[in-house]
């Protein structure tokens, strides 16, 4: 029973993928774009991941993992099958569930014999056993197969590492009967003592929903400290720093910033909203989160726009388009309504991201200038505004910058920077909450 079959490659399926071979089983990742699969199989993957390329070369080398496009093939080969594909969220908030239950009635199609199905995407509570409705209605009587939910928590940027070194291991299950065999795959995982979280296929997938949404719930709050501090004058870096030393705080994800983007938080907290409107469950916490970010979207643009009497003659440089570091993912990115915002009001981009530019590319094709580095970005330009936490904009050359700048203003949208250490080159120095 590790014979394994990944449906969609993207973050997800992909590490699952090849983290599943890292644990020593045998892996075949599917899907029906065959030119996706051609460079899978030539070991280029389709987007930035810290360590997911080595990783790769290394299971291929191994021979412990395969791609292809043959759905039908992969099934019937496989012993467990996981469905990775992606669930964006719908014009009224909803998850478009479209992919996973096309992945059921491909399963439902192909399997002869007993088979695990296990979903790794974040779907809504109850969506399981759908999948398991679905099946049920394309095999025979006589045929038996299992349903399994197994969220994922892998962050973008650090997907491996994630995998790799789970906080823990939650299995939804109908029965026992699949168990051993999920265990048996995250083998290495079970004998470093990793939690593994045995429960019922709903309470698995509200898991998943509940960690996701806290997890936003948590960055917004800090955002709306942010403001408050902005106003009162007091120091957000201290306040979230002495709040995370209560334990039952902690000190992850207190970092105010511009908004957060990418492709799970805001669809996972559009899509428990919705579930809780649809049961018609008061939850005015899980409904405000969005409210709270996309006030601190406008909150940083509303930051530059005091700076300057008129945008007509003004020049921003952006430094970072991602929706956070480690990533070429744009999804959602604060980036796309700052820069959106700054063009609508007549002002001139330039943009600089060490890995997002081809992202950015396809968004704003010729209305903004791309640079080579973040000083290219900041020549000649009115002012400076970091967006996402790269590495190499966290010791920039202050004093090249301060001279090749037309104007002095630096927002820090990170608060990456001590305001002290940026005066002193002579900036005025715009932080958030800072
Ligand atoms: C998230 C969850 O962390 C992960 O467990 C789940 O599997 C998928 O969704 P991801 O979206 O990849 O992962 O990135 P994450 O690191 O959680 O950051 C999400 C957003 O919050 C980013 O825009 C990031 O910049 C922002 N953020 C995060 C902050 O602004 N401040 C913080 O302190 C932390």
């Amino acid at each position: 029973m590790n014979k394994v079959a990944v449906l969609g490659t993207g973050y997800v399926g992909l590490t699952t993928g090849i983290g599943l071979a890292n644990f020593g089983a045998s892996v075949v990742c599917l899907d029906i774009d065959e030119q996706k699969i051609d460079r899978l199989n030539r070991g280029i993957l389709p987007f930035y991941e810290p360590g997911l390329s080595e990783l790769l070369h290394e299971n291929r080398e191994q021979a412990r993992i395969r791609f292809s496009s043959d759905i039908a093939e992969g099934i019937h080969w496989a012993d467990i099958i996981f469905i990775c594909v992606g669930t964006p969220a719908g014009a009224d908030g909803k998850p478009d569930l479209s992919a996973i239950l096309e992945c059921a009635e491909t399963i439902g199609k192909n399997i002869r014999n007993y088979k695990i199905i296990v979903t790794k995407s974040t779907v809504p509570v109850g969506t399981n056993e759908q999948i398991r409705t679905r099946i049920t209605s394309l095999v025979s009587k006589e045929l038996i197969f299992d349903v399994v939910s197994n969220p994922e928590f892998l962050r973008e940027g650090r997907a491996v590492y994630d995998f790799l070194n789970p906080d823990r291991v939650v299995i939804g299950v109908e029965s026992d009967r699949p168990v051993e065999s999920i265990k048996k795959i995250y083998r290495p995982l079970y004998l470093n003592e990793i939690p593994f979280i045995i429960t019922d296929l709903k309470t698995a997938e509200m898991i998943k929903y509940s960690a996701n949404c806290f997890l936003a719930a948590k960055v917004a709050f800090i955002n709306e400290i942010s403001r408050l501090c902005d106003i009162v004058g007091a120091e957000v870096q201290t306040v979230a720093s002495v709040m995370g030393k209560d334990a039952r705080i902690g000190q992850k994800f207190l970092s105010p910033g511009p908004g957060f983007g990418g492709s799970c938080f805001p669809k996972d907290v559009l899509a428990l909203a919705e579930t809780a409107k649809e049961l018609k469950v008061i939850a005015p916490v899980i409904g405000a989160i969005m409210e709270s970010n996309d006030e601190q979207k406008k909150y940083v643009f509303a930051k530059i726009r005091q700076k300057y009497s008129d945008m007509k003659n003004v020049t921003i440089a952006i430094l970072g388009l991602s929706f956070k570091a480690n990533t070429d993912d744009m999804r959602e990115s604060p980036a796309i309504v700052l820069i959106d915002e700054l063009l609508r009001v007549g002002a001139r981009v330039k943009v600089y991201d060490p890995q997002a530019m081809p992202s950015a590319k396809v968004i704003w094709g010729d209305k903004i200038a791309y640079c080579e580095n973040e000083y290219d970005a900041a020549n000649e330009v009115n002012g400076v505004a970091i967006l996402t936490e790269w590495s190499q904009f966290k010791n920039l050359d202050l004093k090249r910058i301060a001279c090749s700048m037309k104007d002095v203003f630096f927002f820090d949208f990170r608060n990456i920077y001590a305001r002290k250490e940026v005066e002193e080159y002579g900036f005025d120095y715009v932080g958030i909450g800072a």
